[in-house]
């Protein structure tokens, strides 16, 4: 089969390795100049790095080099992925700088998609049986629309998102604002304070964040990224030892949610700075579960930095020609620069308002099958649209799924029961995260449940000793492994090249 690719980040790479090993013709567009996704040198704020151990972050078949410290850097990551590309020879199908503006639907069932050279502007045309939208969740950035923006600009006040602000010198000597309180505005806060005259962050609500290292030396991937970490926290459908910890073990649970609750406000001395989050530690699965900046911290505390806590920017504009910021605590504020970590905007503008309301519900979430697959549109998916503590494994899973698919391998529940099973889980996402699920693209953090569950449908799920030992140790790319070579020697024995199952395919569809 033709299959384009819509993004080279973790998704993309992973859709266009795993799918030409089973024998599709594969062709990846990615707009930037380079692959990486959010970790393209084109969107790197200063300081970026990982927040999983590198053991935790990559491929199945591809360790990060032996070389790279445990939380490896943004450029580092980057390197990575383009090493993967050379080695699994992908670079002859990637054709970067080439943006994707418009995908629809022909009459037989396959896509055709509009494609603009981010160099020269020339516009062309590309036909593909099927399509993998890899485009990534946190890849638009969503700037609120402040009210005074024109004026502040005038001033010379520069407004950004954390991924435009690539270079740390701009902010030297200046009053910097950065709102939000995720990950991205406290990193880039604690790299702002090194040489702002000024650092703000202006955070409307505070969120619990897990230290890297537990009390200065245990490795948070010890508690975070295992199974017993997942199952913390209480699964949509629960069984074995989970139901266990979210019934007659619950005390032991909660007293263990409760023991970090107070280490980490310990060790971030949260009472001290006054930035204890309302509510328990549960909280922090709400959205993405960060981990804390801890220089953030120190430089609050030595007073070179201010956390401004439950305030958000109520307009932007001037003061005497001096750009400024109005606060809702009533202050005005000096603001050069005003850096926005406050998320991304899931997005596809390539399909025409018709099919985007055919891949939603009626809140704008994205009914995805296994976060894969579209409910009604035949010959697409999606890869990445199930971020999750583990987004390249992630991914690449989704990836096989794609694959194993394609082979016929995968047998449906009929659509009826696919719609419920999407609407009782976003309905679940909605109520679980107050509405933070990424317009239900971020599972987070149930991670290893989405992994077994794609594994499970394709029969290839890991041993149950990989997976008891994953209750206590980090869940490590590499025991996954073998999942590819068996789907492949699968496909050899049953005889059925891709070419010959295309045609089968393209008749049929999802519904
Ligand atoms: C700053 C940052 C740090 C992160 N760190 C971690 C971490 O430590 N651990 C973790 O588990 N997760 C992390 N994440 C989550 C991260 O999103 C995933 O880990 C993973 O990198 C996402 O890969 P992806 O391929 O799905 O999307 P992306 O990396 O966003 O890639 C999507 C690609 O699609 C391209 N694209 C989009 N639209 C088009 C178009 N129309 N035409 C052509 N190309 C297009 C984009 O240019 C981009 O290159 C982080 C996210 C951010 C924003
Ligand atoms: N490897 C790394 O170190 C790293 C670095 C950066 C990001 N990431 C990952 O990337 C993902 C995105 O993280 P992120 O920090 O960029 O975004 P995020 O987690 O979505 O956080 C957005 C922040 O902005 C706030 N916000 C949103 N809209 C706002 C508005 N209109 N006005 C004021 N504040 C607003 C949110 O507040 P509310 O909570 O009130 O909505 C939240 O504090 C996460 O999964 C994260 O873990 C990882």
């Amino acid at each position: 089969m033709k299959i384009a690719i819509i993004g080279a980040g973790f998704g993309g790479l992973a859709s266009a390795k795993v799918l030409s090993q089973f024998g599709h013709e594969v062709t990846l567009f990615e707009k930037a100049p380079d692959v990486g996704g959010v970790w393209s040198a084109t969107r790197r704020y200063p300081g970026l790095r990982t927040q999983n151990n590198k053991g935790t972050y990559c491929y199945t078949d591809f360790p990060m080099p032996a070389s790279y410290p445990e939380w490896p850097s943004g450029a580092q990551v980057q390197q990575y992925l383009e090493d993967y590309a050379r080695h699994f020879d992908l670079n002859g199908s990637i054709r970067l700088n080439t943006e994707v503006m418009s995908a629809e639907p022909t009459a037989r069932d396959g896509w055709r998609l509009t494609l603009r050279n981010a160099q020269t502007g020339e516009t062309s045309d590309h036909e593909t049986d099927t399509l993998v939208v890899a485009n990534g969740i946190f890849s638009e950035p969503f700037i609120p629309p402040y009210e005074g923006r024109e004026a502040f600009e005038a001033a010379g006040g520069r407004l950004c998102a954390t991924s435009d602000f690539r270079d740390l010198e701009q902010a030297r000597g200046k009053h910097v604002l950065v709102v939000g309180y995720g990950k991205s505005s406290c990193d880039v806060a604690a790299a702002v304070g090194e040489v702002a005259m000024s650092t703000k962050v202006i955070a409307r609500e505070l969120l619990w964040k897990m230290p890297r290292k537990i009390m200065n030396v245990l490795n948070y991937k010890y508690l975070m990224l295992t199974r017993m970490g997942e199952g913390l926290f209480p699964y949509i459908e629960q069984r074995g030892f989970e139901r266990f910890l979210h019934g007659p073990g619950k005390g032991v649970r909660d007293s263990m949610i409760k023991s970090l609750q107070s280490v980490a406000t310990r060790q971030l001395k949260l009472e001290k700075l006054g930035l204890v989050p309302e509510g328990t530690f549960d909280r922090i699965a709400r959205s993405t579960v960060s981990l804390a900046t801890d220089s953030l911290y120190r430089q609050v505390e030595e007073g070179r930095s201010e956390v401004v806590r439950d305030c958000e920017i109520v307009r932007l504009g001037q003061d005497r020609g001096q750009p400024i910021a109005e606060l809702s605590d009533g202050r005005k504020v000096p603001a050069e620069i005003v850096i926005c970590g406050t998320g991304f905007k899931q997005v596809v503008p390539f399909f025409s308002e018709a099919l985007q309301q055919r891949l939603t519900d009626d809140e704008g979430n994205f009914m995805l099958y296994r976060q894969i697959q579209p409910l009604e549109i035949p010959n697409l998916f999606f890869c990445g649209y199930n971020s999750s503590f583990y987004s390249p494994l992630s991914a690449e899973v989704a990836a096989l799924w794609i694959a194993a698919y394609t082979m016929g391998e995968i047998s449906l529940p009929p659509l009826e029961e696919r719609r419920t099973h999407v609407r009782k889980r976003l309905r679940w996402m909605q109520e679980r995260t107050e509405g933070k699920h990424a317009r239900g693209t971020n599972i987070i953090p149930f991670s290893m449940h989405n992994i077994d569950e794609m594994l499970n449908e394709m029969g290839l799920n890991v041993s149950a000793f990989t997976r008891f030992k994953q209750w206590l140790l980090p869940t490590n790319a590499n025991d996954y492994r073998s999942v590819t070579r068996v789907l492949l020697k699968r496909q050899r024995m049953r005889g059925r090249t891709a070419e010959q199952h295309a045609p089968d395919l393209r008749g049929r569809s999802a519904v």
